[in-house]
């Protein structure tokens, strides 16, 4: 499967988007062109292109162990976690609070502040981890719905869902996650979740869809009204084409997984060992993470030079997760693992996939010691 990335790209930021896989995203767009109709429509033109939808639902239904129903399709990531938690609110219109963790995207705080959540926040420490002592100290307390992603997009770092979902059990609370950078990587397990979100420009399936999805009933939620659509859950007309290639998508990826995972643990190991060598450190090196993120402090100050240096080499990396990644601002799962502002303003975030190769890999480790002998003491 080709990538629609310009060849003349190395590219390290899966974690802020995963490229195209072309071949799914233009079949889903010539069915499109074929069969242009509004699903929303009453004729059995439009009636054919919800039928798609329909199928798509079924698809992520069985997927995630959930109700038809309670799959809703929507634009992306920040409205999935956003009607996550509308949801939540619905269903709780008198909690306070929500027990959350310090690596949620920002998306996810917007969304418990704006539902007028109090968030009571888990510690963790260097390894990245919620503690989940303090998890249960804070449930005797109080029995609060918990919310903590899956995988952490700037450390890679998988949370112990199965712990949490136990104490979610005991405390008979729901647990909610955000998928959002596990999806696609590594082997879930739906059944720890009571809802949960994922986006299909993650996993390579273009931009445009998104998904929550429920394994409590529910019957009224919804963002914003002004249509019917999605069962009620989410007004608007269909992204009919972004929809189709979400589903291929997950597919792609869920085939490869195992391969996949293989060479990216390989090519984590090549790019992490190399660069300890260089005195940079791995963040979280020792936790469970997938095995396409690395989170790495440079022992340097240059930073911004560094970065330059790496994008004129053609090489495009991150220094976190992807809405900040323009502004150089200290990374909060840092603070919250107790690195200070320094020191998480010199850290660089490296993600691959699919598409990697091993000339890449090289590439990028010959020119990070180049550019650290440049700009550092190393050498
Ligand atoms: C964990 C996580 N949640 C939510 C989002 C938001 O996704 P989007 O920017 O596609 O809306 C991101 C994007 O980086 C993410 O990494």
């Amino acid at each position: 499967m080709k990538s629609l990335s310009p060849t003349n790209i190395d590219y390290f930021d899966y974690n802020a988007t995963h490229p195209p896989l072309r071949g799914l995203i233009e079949e889903a767009y010539s069915e499109y062109l074929e069969d242009f109709y509004n699903p929303s429509g009453a004729t059995r033109f439009s009636l054919k292109n919800q039928g798609r939808i329909e199928s798509v639902r079924k698809y992520f239904a069985e997927l995630t162990n959930s109700p038809e129903k309670n799959i809703v399709f929507c634009s992306t990531g920040t409205e999935a976690n956003y009607l996550l938690i509308r949801a939540l609110r619905e269903r709780f219109p008198e909690t306070s609070a929500v027990i959350v963790s310090p690596f949620e995207h920002a998306s996810m705080y917007s969304a418990l502040s704006d539902h007028h959540f109090e968030m009571k926040v888990l510690s963790s420490d260097p390894s990245g981890t919620i503690d989940l002592e303090h998890l249960e100290e804070l449930l005797k307390l109080e029995p609060l719905p918990i919310v903590c992603l899956h995988t952490g997009n700037e450390t890679g770092v998988i949370q112990p869902t199965l712990a949490i979902k136990k104490l979610a059990d005991r405390f008979q609370v729901d647990f909610l996650s955000d998928l959002m950078q596990g999806f696609g990587k590594t082997n879930l397990d739906f059944e720890h979740f009571s809802g949960f979100s994922f986006s299909s420009h993650k996993i390579g399936g273009g931009m445009g869809s998104a998904l929550t999805g429920f394994k409590f009933p529910l019957e009224k939620y919804a963002l914003f009204g002004g249509g019917n659509q999605e069962n009620g859950h989410r007004a608007g007309t269909e992204n009919l084409p972004a929809i189709l290639s979400f589903r291929s998508a997950s597919e792609f990826q869920i085939k490869h997984l195992i391969e996949k995972n293989k060479k990216l643990s390989q090519f984590r190991t090549m790019i992490e060992t190399e660069l300890e060598t260089l005195g940079c450190k791995i963040i979280a090196r020792d936790a469970p993470r997938v095995p396409n993120t690395s989170f790495i402090l440079l022992p340097i100050e240059e930073i911004d030079f560094f970065l330059l240096g790496m994008e004129e080499k053609g090489i495009m990396i991150s220094t976190g997760s992807s809405c900040k990644s323009r502004a150089r601002e200290a990374s909060a799962s840092l603070i919250a693992m107790g690195y200070s502002k320094e020191e998480s303003l010199r850290c660089i975030r490296i993600s691959t996939g699919s598409f990697t190769t091993n000339e890449e890999v090289i590439r990028l480790t010959e020119t990070i010691k180049e550019l650290l002998t440049t700009f550092g003491n190393v050498g």
